[in-house]
Parts: structure tokens; sequence; C-alpha cells
């Protein structure tokens, strides 16, 4: 039995922002059904405070660059077999807007501060661990946010084993370099192979520099960020510690993402009662203002609105397509290029085209049980997890191949339909005209409703839960032998 530290700045379903919450609520939980003490670290942002369980104590904490005042919540989170120690420290995590921005989209001018003092505080908490009764064998650490946890744990003699993981390269946590000495962190590691990064201090590269382990969360982008084209900067530092460097596909939580037992779908069903299926898209398009069609395909994306996602491909693709009379149903937020671009369209092809700009955690379900196809253009994918929750509800994916993308989807080649394993359409490259391509594809293939059919029972067969990928974190939670230990050493 192991006894895991799961550091992180998102937790489904308390505070979201991507998949990296509902990977911080999924892995942990997974572990736990596997036997193992998890304890999952969370900065006390106000929906945190408001959402927990009961406080069973409140312990004040002081160190170095932690705020007077700061205190651990140890607590629970309700309706699920996770204990929380929160870190409440109202200075830095109690306003209003996000848990990286402000209610007008700006990155908060102090997320330096304000990360820093989260991870001074838990490897506090990990280093007096005994006061607590509870001492971590190992910290998993996630994203730039918890990045300076493996490093600041470097400099104790007696520490647990760290894990970084890296679920999007292109999110560093760079920062001015007098954030060096304003944080107190030791100048040494004011150097290249240290902190450095380009003249700014990276969170994220400290967390690979000084990680016992390093992973992201797909096996063909830990892949990718070894090369310019996908490296954001940090090939060359990944290829160095490649030895150290894995992936593990994300799992999904099928309590949460299951057709069978949906509770915020019109109508839920499986692959015995696929018909079933088709009285989501009716709903929906009731609910649009759409007319009500079995028979017209409907699209679905269900995302942020950034560069990343190819969210400007399908903007430019709509026009091209709308002789097809697709219905295209958009939820999400981001860019306000993006957003303003789509909400044109809708205005435009209001018969077509319907944009929701928010964040709407019932509409995502209801968007994934009523389409027939749900399209993730992304430019680069860790992992995503929207096309994995697509294969379970037969909406099936229209991804590029990259990422977690090219590992979750098998394309409708002709051979792969013979073979009775296509599972969606994968486009080879993010570009307009193969987005297109790619949709001019679905649509002669769901005119092809035997084969549609038997697409939709492979992709619903698929399993992707947490069981094996939480193995996998198993095995990389083994302590390091002695001999790497001693290469980590010399260099
Ligand atoms: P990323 O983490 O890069 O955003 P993922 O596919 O891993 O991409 O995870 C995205 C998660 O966030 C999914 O659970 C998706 O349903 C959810 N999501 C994204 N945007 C919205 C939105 N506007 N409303 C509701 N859920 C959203
Ligand atoms: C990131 C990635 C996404 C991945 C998620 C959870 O937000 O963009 O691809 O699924 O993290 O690991």
């Amino acid at each position: 039995m192991k006894k895991i530290l799961f550091v992180t700045s998102e937790l489904y379903p308390l505070i979201k922002t991507g998949g990296l919450a509902d990977v911080s609520y999924s892995l942990p939980e997974a572990l736990v059904n596997l036997g193992h003490e998890v304890i999952v670290a969370i900065p006390g942002y106000p929906a945190v405070l408001k959402g927990v369980g009961t406080v069973i104590k409140e312990i004040p904490l002081a160190g170095v660059a932690i705020p007077t005042g700061t205190t651990i919540y140890l607590s629970s989170l309700p309706g699920s077999k996770l204990k929380l120690w929160i870190v409440n420290c109202p200075g830095l995590f109690d306003r209003p807007g996000g848990p990286y921005q402000n209610e007008v989209k700006e990155d908060w001018p102090d997320n330096a501060y304000r990360f820093a003092s989260f991870c001074r505080a838990v490897v506090e908490l990990v280093i007096h661990g005994n006061s607590l009764g509870w001492l971590p064998d190992v910290v998993h650490c996630n994203d730039w946010q918890s990045g300076l946890v493996p490093a600041l744990l470097s400099l104790q003699a007696n520490r647990p084993l760290t894990i970084q993981t890296i679920h999007n390269l292109a999110y560093q946590g760079n920062f001015p370099e007098e954030m060096l000495a304003e944080l107190y962190l030791p100048q040494a590691w004011w150097s290249w192979d240290r902190l450095e990064f380009y003249g700014k201090l990276s969170f994220l590269k400290a967390g690979i520099v000084f990680a016992d382990k390093v992973t992201t969360v797909s096996p063909t982008y830990a892949q990718e960020i070894l090369t310019p084209e996908f490296g954001c900067g940090m090939d060359g530092l990944l290829q160095y510690y490649a030895d150290k460097l894995s992936g593990i596909l994300n799992g999904i939580d099928y309590q949460v993402w299951n057709p069978e037992i949906d509770p915020l779908i019109h109508a839920q069903y499986n692959a015995e009662t696929l018909a079933l299926k088709a009285n989501n898209k009716l709903a929906l398009q009731q609910t649009l203002g759409f007319k009500k069609s079995k028979s017209t395909l409907m699209v679905g994306v269900v995302s942020r609105l950034v560069h990343q996602k190819g969210v400007d491909l399908l903007a430019e693709s709509i026009p091209k397509l709308i002789q097809q009379k697709i219905h295209w149903v958009i939820l999400g937020s981001g860019s306000a290029e993006n957003e303003q671009a789509l909400l044109a369209l809708a205005k435009t092809y209001p018969d077509n085209v319907s944009v929701t700009i928010g964040y709407d955690e019932a509409l995502a379900h209801r968007i994934e049980a009523a389409v027939d196809i749900f399209a993730m253009p992304s430019r680069y994918e860790p992992c995503g997890l929207n096309q994995i929750y697509s294969l379970r509800y037969g909406s099936l994916p229209l991804v590029t191949r990259t990422g977690g993308l090219a590992d979750t989807v098998v394309d409708a080649t002709e051979d792969a339909i013979h073979a009775g394993t296509a599972t969606g359409i994968v486009l080879a490259e993010p570009s307009t005209a193969a987005l297109c391509e790619a949709l001019l594809r679905a649509v002669a293939l769901f005119r092809r409703k035997k084969v549609w059919k038997a697409m939709q029972k492979t992709a619903m067969a698929q399993d992707f839960s947490w069981e094996k990928s939480a193995e996998a974190y198993l095995a990389l939670y083994e302590p390091l032998t002695q001999k790497t230990q001693c290469l980590q050493n010399m260099q």
C-alpha cells in the first residue's frame, strides 16, 4: 500500500478549466480503489472552500515565503473517497475569477507568488508530515503550478519520490528573473541546467529537472514533445531527461461519462439500445431552435476555444460546408477572437449553427449524447478526454492524428471498417482543407447506416477506464533503484 500526495491546481467537480480537473479526481479515485491512500492537495479557492466536506482540522502553517495566516484544512471531497489538504491562504486564493485568471481573462499578476506559496505549503506539510501522522511515499505533481515542489523537496535529505506530470507543455509558468530572489529560491538555481529558461524563471522546468520521474498523458505526446515542433522550446531539455520520461494515457471515469447512467441527458442508452440515442438529438434540436430531424448530421464541439484546439479551422470550414446542411453545436470559452468568429457564424447561419459561450457541465453531457460526430481538430493534444467520452456515447470522434487523439481513435479506412476496428475519423494534419475533407468523409459515412452503426458499437465497446493507467502509475511510484539514484546525483 502506497501513500500518495497528489498536488494539483484543479479538481473536478469543485474547480475546473480543463481535463486536469477530471484527471485530478479520477486518477486518485482509481488509486484509492486499488487499495492505496491518496490525499489531494489543492489551493483554497472560493469554490473549493464552499464545496468541501467538514473541515476535520485546521492547522496553522508557517515557513519561508508562506504568507502569515496561511492554514491547512484537512477535509474530504463529498461523494468521493478523496481526502484533501486545502491550502487556505485568503490573500492569494480567496478571490472571484478563475484559478489562474481574473474575471476579464487576464492572468493574475501575482501568479508566481500564488503558486510558489502553494508549493511551499505543500513542501512544509510533507516535511512535517509526522505531526499530521501522514508521510507520503510519493508526491505526484501536475503542471507548472506544482513544479516547484520537486525542486524544493530536492533540498531535503529524507524525501519522498517525486513525479512531475506534464498535461500541456505550452503552459510553463515562466516569470521574470527577479522572482527568483523574491520567492527566496536559491541563487544557484539561476542556471541553464536548473530553473532558468531563456532568461525567465520557469516553474515547469523546475519540475522536469528535479522530479525523479516525468510523465505526460499519452505515449504519442511523450514522443512528440522531444521534437522542436511540439517541444515548446523544452525539447532539448526533455531529450536530456528522456530516460526518466514516459507517457501514460489518461483514463476516464465511466461513472460520470456513461450514456447508460448519465442523469444529465434526455434519454439514456447503451450499445444494445442505440436507437434511443436519437432522442437526445431531437431534444437538443428543439432546445436550440433547429429543425427536428434524426437524419441531419449533427457535429458537436465542447472545448476551450484556443489556438491548440483548431477552433479557427472549424470556423473556416463551417461556411465552406454549409451546403451539407449539418447541424453544428458548439460550447466553449476562450480567446475573444475565436469566440467572436464562432458567434458571427451562429448569427449568419441560425438554422445550422448554435454557439454557446461559457462553461456548462450539463450542456456538455447533452451534446455528447446528441451528436453523431464530435470534432476535435487540435493542432496538438497531450491526451484529450472528450474524444474518449465521445467513444462511449457512440458519438464518433473526428480528430487530428496527434498526441492522445492518435492513441485513442482508429480511422475509418475501408480496411479498418472491414476489420471492424474503426471508431472515428482521423485528419492527417490540422488544416482547413483536411478538416473539410474529413467532414465530407463523415457525411458520406453517415449515409452508410450499417457501417455507421457498426462503428458506433465498436466505439462504445472501447475501454479506457483508469484501472490500467493507474497500474502504470503505480509501477512508476516504485522507488528509484540505487543505480538510477547515483546517476541522478551525478547530474
Ligand atoms: P483540455 O484539458 O485541453 O481543455 P480535455 O479534452 O482533456 O482538454 O478536457 C476538457 C474537459 O473540459 C472535458 O471534460 C470537457 O468536457 C470540459 N470542457 C471544456 N470546455 C467546456 C465548457 N465550455 N463547458 C463544459 N465543459 C467543458
Ligand atoms: C491538458 C491537455 C489535454 C489533457 C488534459 C488532462 O489540458 O490539453 O489534452 O487531456 O490536460 O491530462
